[in-house]
């Protein structure tokens, strides 16, 4: 996958669309090889890699920091860039000025949470040649005004709401949309209505594609079990005890041996 282009061809085609995170440049490199079609260098990388309680306190500078980290590792992928926290709520400078640190970083598009209200600055990105990506649904960035990391469009309101919106993004310009914990339904509704693919994550088996964070699919922290993760290696386990193994080796004095030794 090399551009927005590709994400269109594969919506029609319908070719799901795999979608990973990515902080730093050692997993960016394994990931470049891998045959994931892109990268999100997402504004969880506040919480998974910083230890913040949200991600309310990514910063742009944290942004492009990553994102440039990402893109020396994965010179081949296409790199999306998270918005961080109201980087498009205090007027269109401060939203170019991340917007153009998260693309001199090397991301290919920003991904932008919500539209009600920055619909002129999502506008004027999209003219200014940058792509979008909309997110929609749980959107971490207002868990104060969610009231928790909750599934969003249970009831028939914040369903419309969150259809209605899914629309407006794609009107705009936005050429994907990430639906973040919805329910099956609704997912399935709005991929069949939509002409942008959707890439989901808890938003059911019908979207165009599929995201979810890196540390979270390879199992690295043992205590985040939400419903919609399924976990492809027990990460935390092989981690503990290939650290815990080296260091009995190193109090046993079974490593280094001769063998790691210079002559
Ligand atoms: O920041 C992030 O990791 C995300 C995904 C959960 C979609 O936005």
């Amino acid at each position: 996958m090399n551009s927005i282009i590709d994400f269109q061809k594969m919506k029609k085609a319908s070719q799901p669309i795999s979608m990973v995170t990515c902080y730093d440049a050692w997993s960016a490199k394994i990931l470049n090889t891998s045959d994931v079609d892109c990268i999100l260098v997402g504004d969880s990388v506040a919480m998974v890699v910083h230890g913040e309680d949200s991600t309310i306190n990514a910063t742009s500078e944290m942004m492009a920091t990553h994102v440039r980290a990402v893109r020396k590792g994965a010179p081949d992928k296409f790199i999306i860039g998270d918005m961080p926290f109201l980087s498009v709520r205090c007027g269109i400078e401060k939203a170019m000025s991340s917007v153009d640190q998260i693309m001199k970083a090397g991301a290919n598009c920003v991904k932008i949470e919500e539209v009600d209200g920055h619909e002129e600055i999502i506008r004027h990105i999209i003219e200014s040649g940058v792509p979008v990506m909309g997110h929609l649904g749980l959107t971490p960035q207002s868990v104060h005004q969610l009231g928790g990391y909750k599934v969003q469009g249970r009831d028939e309101q914040v369903s419309k709401e969150i259809f209605r919106k899914s629309k407006k993004l794609q009107e705009l310009g936005a050429f994907a949309l990430v639906l973040e914990c919805i329910p099956l339904e609704l997912g399935t509704i709005i991929t069949k209505e939509l002409k942008i693919p959707t890439i989901g994550i808890g938003a059911g088996v019908h979207t165009d594609g599929q995201v979810l964070v890196l540390q979270d699919l390879l199992g690295m922290n043992s205590q985040f079990k939400p419903h919609f993760l399924k976990t492809y290696l027990d990460g935390h386990t092989a981690f503990l005890e290939s650290i815990n193994l080296y260091n009995s080796e190193v109090k046993k004095r079974h490593f280094p041996t001769e063998k790691e030794s210079y002559r």
